[in-house]
């Protein structure tokens, strides 16, 4: 409560929290030397202290000194009562020390010269703190130049030349001075503007990137539960606020603000190979993307189903023999022979299978300790990905040799408006960073189909339904999976549902702006939460609840804007994930050639999802598998 105002709007509640303090601390030195035989060399060792006391939350604040006026006024205060106690020492050093200041002086040691300087130079810029406004650029320098000074003295004194308390004094100040710089580098030089977001730094330089790092989900739903749709935090070094909710995710899309171009964590760019389309922006973003696409066409797919086809029969037929199995690993090998048919035209089987476990490595990295030992989970990481590389590189020998009509086979030929294709650098680049998409997307999102279905048999008899109506038996193609409304839906709402992908990939803020009266400053981190956003009551009631009607084609068309993000947002060519469609029609495929002939049923295990970068069943699926009987006559 504000009763009365001081100069610079000094509260009386700042004074008073700060003055009773010192009052009590400076009385207590002064009654403890009271006991000690020589009464003024004690006087003078105490009040020092009282006065390094209140010098350590001064410069602490001082080094973090933003607009904020009460942090401000509270540095005024502690800086001017440590002042003080410091006079009342210099008095006893002087006047009970050494009988005078002629004494004192003629003393003419360098501490005696410099603790006369120092007094007069704190209180000069107290002065000035009191009575100018400080904006002058002369004042600042003597300012920070006062306090390395004052802050360079009390720990001289401290540290070397005193022992006992003074020494835990002296690790105290250095350790706050220490606290307080990690603190302004990890905020960006103390920003603090009053209108950021809400939030956390985090630790001291680490921010809160092992939290992220335990859990990414969670990391996200704690802190929008928290904060709300718009928060600051500390990741990877910097400082970065979070867009949640559909207007928040359409605000971070915005190219005038953002670009995701050195945005990306370091190891991210590092695994990725520092030149994909993740990490690029602009006109060299759009152009890559563009010939990208071309792989990602309804023409495209058509080429690609029988692909799929042939390579969900082979596995079927597998898991008809083995009866119980764990489903995700059984998917693993199927999205890794899938990836490998879809993209450089191999046989599903044990060959492709290794691929799988090469890429399970290469993905670790991304949740490991980002140090290249070799040996380690990130060093194997990157070893991996230099292998997939050279393999994505035999394959475009191969596919130059022999043309082909896989996903690589149209690229090589694909061309952006302007003519340029992608060079070859590029392209196993590109091609290396769809392997590991494509691989984690798909057997991810096959295990929470089957998962689902298993779950809620009246979801699976509607979906086997409307497969036993359309598409009862025959090969597939893009007409006919169009029919499946339904199924499409069931898709839709696994990815809205699970957290398969906890946010987007980093981007940068181009210039300082504002969003909801919040500030946003120029060169902060910036990422939009995926799972979060479709999650908000307003846009999805009960978000809790799986239910495939909220996609039915009339309520998919009335949602807002970014609301439904399972895959990025905004326009094909921005940053919204080029798997998107394939997924669909994978999801559709697998779910008509499942439904047509087979059920299963969850043995006893534990359902939760793990803490995995794309989180699965802990127990991995283990289900009992087998033709059924009422829809194989
Ligand atoms: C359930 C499966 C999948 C999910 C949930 C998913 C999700 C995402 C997300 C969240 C992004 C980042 C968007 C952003 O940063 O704004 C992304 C980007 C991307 N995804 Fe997917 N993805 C899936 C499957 C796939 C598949 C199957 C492919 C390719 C075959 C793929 C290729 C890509 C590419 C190339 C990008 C980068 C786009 C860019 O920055 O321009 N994804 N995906």
């Amino acid at each position: 409560m504000e009763i009365v105002k001081f100069k610079r709007n000094i509260s009386l509640a700042e004074f008073a929290s700060t003055f009773f303090p010192f009052g009590i601390i400076l009385i207590a030195a002064l009654l403890a030397a009271e006991f000690k035989p020589n009464l003024n060399l004690h006087r003078a060792i105490y009040s020092f202290w009282a006065s390094t006391v209140l010098l350590i939350p001064a410069i602490y604040l001082y080094i973090l000194l933003g607009k904020l006026a009460k942090k401000n006024n509270y540095w005024l205060l502690l800086w001017t009562f440590s002042f003080l106690a410091y006079l009342v020492h210099l008095f006893y050093e002087v006047f009970g020390i050494y009988g005078g200041i002629q004494d004192f002086a003629a003393d003419g040691s360098a501490i005696a010269v410099s603790k006369l300087i120092l007094a007069f130079w704190w209180g000069l810029d107290i002065s000035l703190a009191r009575f100018t406004d400080s904006s002058a650029t002369w004042i600042q320098i003597q300012r920070t130049g006062v306090h390395i000074y004052v802050g360079l003295s009390f720990l001289v004194a401290n540290l070397i030349l005193q022992a006992g308390f003074a020494r835990t004094l002296g690790i105290t100040l250095a350790i706050s001075i220490l606290v307080a710089l990690l603190v302004r580098h990890n905020t960006r030089n103390g920003q603090d503007n009053e209108n950021l977001p809400p939030g956390s730094y985090g630790l001291p330089l680490l921010g809160e990137t092992i939290p992220l790092a335990l859990d990414i989900h969670s990391f996200y739903r704690k802190r929008v539960k928290k904060y709300g749709p718009v928060f600051k935090t500390h990741l990877f070094g910097k400082p970065v606020i979070a867009f949640n909710g559909p207007e928040a995710f359409t605000f971070f899309l915005n190219q005038e603000y953002f670009t995701r171009e050195n945005a990306s964590p370091h190891p991210i760019k590092e695994l990725l190979d520092w030149d994909t389309l993740p990490l690029l922006d602009g006109d060299e973003h759009r152009r890559r993307k563009r010939i990208i696409l071309q792989a990602f066409t309804p023409e495209a797919f058509d080429k690609y189903i029988p692909s799929i086809e042939q390579t969900a029969a082979y596995y079927l037929k597998r898991w008809e023999k083995l009866g119980s199995f764990t489903w995700l690993t059984e998917y693993r090998k199927l999205s890794a022979s899938l990836t490998n048919a879809l993209f450089i035209g191999k046989e599903p089987g044990p060959t492709s299978e290794t691929v799988g476990e090469i890429t399970d490595t290469f993905i670790k990295g991304f949740s490991s300790v980002p140090i290249n030992l070799g040996f380690n989970a990130y060093g194997r990481a990157l070893k991996n990905r230099d292998w997939l590389l050279n393999y994505i590189d035999q394959a475009i020998g191969q596919h130059r040799q022999q043309p082909r009509q896989d996903l690589l086979g149209l690229l090589l030929s694909a061309r952006s408006e302007d003519g340029s294709t992608l060079t070859d650098v590029q392209l196993r680049r590109e091609v290396m960073h769809l392997f590991f998409a494509a691989y984690s997307g798909f057997y991810v999102a096959l295990t929470l189909l089957s998962l689902t279905l298993a779950q809620h048999p009246e979801i699976a008899a509607r979906a086997r339904q409307e497969v036993k109506q359309y598409v009862p038996d025959g090969p597939l193609d893009m007409a006919r999976l169009q029919k499946l409304v339904y199924l499409e839906q069931i898709t839709k709402e696994i990815r809205r549902f699970y957290p398969i992908n906890a946010a987007t990939f980093f981007g940068q803020v181009k210039k300082d702006c504002e969003f909801q009266n919040f500030h946003i400053p120029k060169g902060w981190g910036a990422v939009a939460g995926i799972h979060t956003t479709m999650h908000i009551p307003q846009v999805f009631s009960e978000p809790q609840s799986f239910k495939p009607c909220r996609f039915a084609p009339e309520n998919f068309a009335a949602l807002p804007e970014n609301s439904y993000v399972p895959q990025g947002g905004g326009p094909r060519d921005g940053h919204r994930c080029a798997g998107e469609d394939l997924i669909t029609v994978l999801l559709k495929i697998m779910g008509v050639h499942l439904l047509r002939r087979y059920s299963w049923e969850l043995l006893p295990q534990n359902l939760e999802l793990n803490q995995d970068l794309f989180p699965t069943p802990r127990d991995g699926l283990k289900v009992r598998f087998g033709i059924d009987r009422q829809t194989v006559t």
